[in-house]
């Protein structure tokens, strides 16, 4: 797998984690560096927001947490959740899929033909050395029988909304630098990265 990005050198893959949130914080308190991504082939315990469990079954995802390192001031906060629907829309553009299909809910679900598709949870600790991780959970390839019953109507994955060319693979190094872009745009120009978030189609639900 090519990925055409400098945070490239820090791809860590699993077969199995409990959370690669939960792993990638602890490895942030250990002095962990930014850009340092961690992905799991399945999560036993994956965590949503608001304390939901996200169903994170092998091979049916992607499920992946990237590490920064930044002064976390209030500003700061809304573009954090802005950065992953942002990079992960782009990046499903660039793999051919229609933006009119595909819906920012906010603050960061991605919808695709009107059901949550992805979910990203955004995790901080402030400090005298602050940082973020921001946890992506992508449905790929998931059938209506492998979500919980009670999600089966809210929830879709690429292969149910009929889009079945997209592999992990292939995301994975586009998710990455249209990350690392927009990052840099966080960093530079909180703006420009607003601009991004409101070309898409965003709403309450
Ligand atoms: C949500 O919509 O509630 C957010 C879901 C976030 C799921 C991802 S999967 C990778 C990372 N690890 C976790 O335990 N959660 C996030």
């Amino acid at each position: 797998m090519r990925v055409n990005s400098p945070w490239s050198q820090n791809i860590l893959f699993f077969e199995s984690l409990s959370s690669t949130n939960d792993l990638l914080l602890e490895m942030a308190e250990s002095g962990a560096p930014e850009g340092t991504i961690v992905i799991a082939d399945e999560q036993t315990r994956g965590r949503g927001q608001f304390h939901r469990p996200w169903t994170s079954p092998s091979g049916m995802g992607l499920w992946m947490s990237l590490l920064l390192r930044l002064p976390i001031e209030n500003e700061i906060i809304k573009g954090l959740s802005q950065l992953g629907p942002v990079s992960l829309s782009h990046a499903l553009l660039e793999l051919g899929i229609s933006p009119s299909l595909l819906k920012i809910k906010a603050p960061n679900d991605l919808l695709l033909r009107g059901k949550k598709v992805a979910g990203i949870l955004v995790e901080t600790r402030r400090g005298i050395s602050s940082f973020a991780v921001i946890g992506l959970g992508i449905n790929i390839h998931q059938q209506a029988k492998d979500f919980p019953s009670e999600l089966c109507e809210k929830a879709t994955s690429l292969t149910l909304a009929g889009i079945d060319h997209i592999d992990r693979e292939q995301l994975i190094p586009i998710l990455i630098s249209c990350l690392y872009k927009h990052y840099q745009e966080l960093r530079s120009d909180p703006l420009a990265l607003h601009d991004a978030w409101n070309a898409f189609e965003v709403g309450l639900d």
